[in-house]
């Protein structure tokens, strides 16, 4: 008998339901004997915490181990407890928000940059982290954007693919390595009106072509675990959504991993209006798969009667925990219950030098130089450089979801700059604040005076970090308080000026592109921020980062992507002009103020002979597209090439534009290369009005560039 069945056999009812729930640490290190607190709230008794086995949410490796120990000496069946954590953007030592680093465009980061969180939070006492984070999006004014990869499928799935493997390695009980959990399944990111925990409305197109590509990715790359979102889907909680749940995820994906909740989302179950009680929510999450509940306590309360009613059976729940053991087998828990828990261990890695380095990496080739006439580089020789602004001095850039990072081991970036410089040569001032009530315009003059003093300004604005994710969605993507204004009368007082901009999302820069000759895109960069930031600036590293998610010129444009679907009356000119009865605005252009794809660097490339190795393409062949790349500009530089393709007929609208696939070379000055792409007909392929995924013949249109501005077209026929 394995060990699994073995246990099952051996297990009551209670202790199998102990296996299916997820509760906050301070439940496990109450002091006094006395029930209070959230586990009065929640009802649990010291006896259903004796059998809970899993804890959310908590790291520290002395105390991991401590609780891990009182735990098995309790445990007649010695069956460890497993430690989950939000370990997102690194542990201690902070990259790049995903968002950002998702404009790398380099998996290959991605993964050197989970290694290295999965190196620290093990050390720490984590076993499994809630990351990656896939969901689909185009509205910058939902807060958990800077949780995404943006908005192109493609690009979501490489770097999740990425995440899985650096976070997981080759065996997830290896002490370095973590287990992943994919979430949010499904479609959280298309809450209307860009507001969290909004419902979503999708067609099953939507659904299929844009949404679920990535969750299935993951799961396809071995994520062991999948988080259902908050949201309501076409009616119904993702959690009770039987056709995501069962239909999808179980029946056509085949997951047989464990699926978990989100934060008490089996409990907004009565809240939704979908439960009529607990005992309501507790079946319809459970019979659609919900293996492990998390702080909520409907499970303990409701399955033994649940049970005894009929309404789920023994096998169903022999199945789930069975999930969950498997689960604490594949991370080695049963022979190593602290999976590498060392506190002197992690100590030694945390913000040590090779992991700063890499988070430094991250945060320069995540940075997207958004505008450059001229300004950037700075020389390094330049004697005085006025970094100013409310973001010169601030600690705060390390992003929303920065786990165990600490402000103060942020760098700033005045901070990054007197490094490089030394702080003789370098003077700041603040000139206002940035949250939105920070009216106060005092302290404007000062940076001006500055201004004029200095070389060159590095002008440091943006949103505060907790002005992006979980539950901070905005009306107005702006510059919060008077930030336009100090720009304005800045860059009046000196015109070598950069702007450097910190955000979650991408912000309305409208106001500040008709202001700024240069503008820097740090997007919330970790650890390193500062230094990363005056390595750009200066030039010892050239800008590379590609947005992956649309700048819109107004949040009026939002929701705003570079793949949308065709209309009858299209608006397709690059300059704005309002024609009268087209699907345009009378008051704003209607292409984005940065589109998908765009990002500067110091140097040129010049594209040339797209072509491909036939010029038809049959059901399920292949075809090769390539393109020349050389670098014709004076610098090393990197490239991100991208490869769209148009169906300009279908049966169904098609998206003006659509990555097929993209690849980031490195190009000494002068240097060229072929860049080959093989694309499948699987790849090109849509759903269709009778839920098919196929292609249909007709022309196919390639192209290479970047959304919204094309270099180079060829066609082919599909056969
Ligand atoms: C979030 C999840 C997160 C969970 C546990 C929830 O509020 O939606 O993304 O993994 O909390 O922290």
């Amino acid at each position: 008998m394995d060990r699994v069945t073995q246990l099952l056999s051996q297990m009551t009812l209670h202790q199998k339901i102990g296996q299916l729930v997820q509760y906050n640490a301070n439940l496990f290190i109450r002091t006094s004997a006395d029930i209070t607190g959230p586990q009065a709230q929640l009802g649990l008794s010291n006896e259903d915490l004796a059998v809970s086995s899993s804890v959310l949410n908590f790291s520290c490796a002395k105390e991991v181990i401590a609780i891990q120990d009182a735990h098995l000496r309790d445990d007649p069946l010695k069956i460890p407890m497993v430690f989950m954590m939000d370990v997102i953007h690194g542990y201690r030592t902070i990259y790049p928000i995903p968002l950002g680093l998702a404009c790398s465009f380099d998996p290959q980061l991605a993964e050197d940059c989970s290694v290295m969180a999965a190196k620290e939070a093990s050390a720490d006492g984590v076993q499994v982290t809630f990351t990656p984070m896939v969901d689909y999006v185009r509205d910058a004014r939902w807060g958990r954007v800077m949780e995404t990869a943006g908005e192109e499928p493609i690009v979501t799935s490489a770097m999740a693919k990425a995440q899985i493997k650096g976070f997981q390695g080759e065996n997830m009980a290896d002490p370095e390595r973590l287990a992943t959990c994919v979430k949010h399944y499904a479609g959280y990111g298309g809450a209307e009106a860009g507001r969290d925990y909004n419902l979503v409305e999708l067609s099953m197109r939507e659904l299929r072509e844009y949404y679920l590509p990535a969750y299935k990715a993951c799961i396809d790359a071995g994520a062991p675990l999948l988080m259902p979102s908050f949201n309501s889907l076409n009616g119904v909680p993702s959690v009770a959504n039987s056709l995501l749940m069962k239909q999808i995820l179980k029946d056509e994906w085949n997951f047989d991993g464990v699926v978990i909740s989100d934060y008490n989302a089996i409990g907004e179950l009565l809240s939704h209006g979908i439960a009529a009680d607990a005992k309501e929510a507790a079946k319809l999450a459970f019979e659609n798969g919900c293996d492990i509940e998390m702080c909520s306590s409907t499970y303990f309360h409701h399955i033994p009667q649940l049970l005894e009613e009929g309404a789920i059976t023994m096998e169903q729940l022999d199945a789930a925990v069975a999930r969950v053991l498997r689960l604490k087998e594949k991370l080695g828990l049963f022979e190593d219950p602290y999976h590498g828990a060392d506190p002197e261990k992690a100590e030694k890695l945390f913000l040590c030098p090779e992991h700063r380095q890499v988070v430094r990496r991250a945060a320069a080739e995540s940075a997207v130089l958004l505008k450059n006439e001229q300004v950037l580089p700075f020389p390094k020789d330049t004697k005085t450089v006025a970094v100013i602004g409310p973001f010169a001095t601030e600690h705060g850039i390390k992003g929303f979801w920065s786990c165990q990072g600490r402000d103060e081991d942020t760098t700033t970036v005045a901070q990054g700059v007197e490094n490089l410089l030394g702080a003789d040569r370098v003077l700041t001032a603040r000139g206002c604040g940035c949250l939105w009530d920070d009216t106060d315009i005092s302290g404007i003059q000062e940076a001006v005076e500055l201004a004029k003093k200095a070389d060159r300004v590095i002008l440091c604005l943006g949103e505060p970090q907790n002005y992006s994710g979980e539950g901070n969605c905005r009306t107005d993507l702006k510059l919060p308080g008077v930030q336009e204004l100090l720009a304005q009368q800045v860059i009046a007082a000196n015109a070598n000026t950069v702007a450097v901009v910190f955000g979650g999302r991408p912000l309305d820069l409208s106001g500040l592109d008709a202001v700024a000759p240069a503008i820097l895109y740090m997007w919330f960069p970790g650890t390193e921020g500062g230094n990363a930031a005056a390595d750009l600036i200066f030039g010892l590293r050239n800008p590379c980062g590609k947005l992956t998610m649309s700048f819109p010129r107004s949040v009026g444009q939002c929701p705003i992507y570079y793949n949308h679907p065709n209309t009858g009356r299209p608006h397709w000119t690059a300059e704005y002009k309002h024609r009268g009865y087209a699907s345009d605005y009378i008051d704003c252009a209607t292409l984005p103020l940065y589109s998908f794809g765009h990002g500067l660097s110091y140097t040129t490339f010049e594209y040339s002979d797209l072509s491909v190795s036939s010029q038809e393409l049959a059901e399920n062949g292949t075809i090769q597209v390539r393109v020349q790349v050389k670098n014709t500009g004076d610098r090393a530089g990197k490239e991100v090439v991208q490869l769209y393709s148009r169906d300009p007929v279908a049966s169904v609208v098609r998206p003006v534009q659509q990555l097929v696939d993209f690849r980031k070379i490195s190009l000494e000055p002068g240097e060229s290369q072929w860049v080959e792409f093989t694309v499948t007909e699987q790849m090109l392929r849509f759903w269709n009005m009778q839920d098919q995924h196929m292609t249909e013949p007709g022309e196919i249109r390639f192209m290479v560039g970047y959304a919204d501005h094309f270099l180079l077209t060829q066609s082919i026929n599909r056969i």
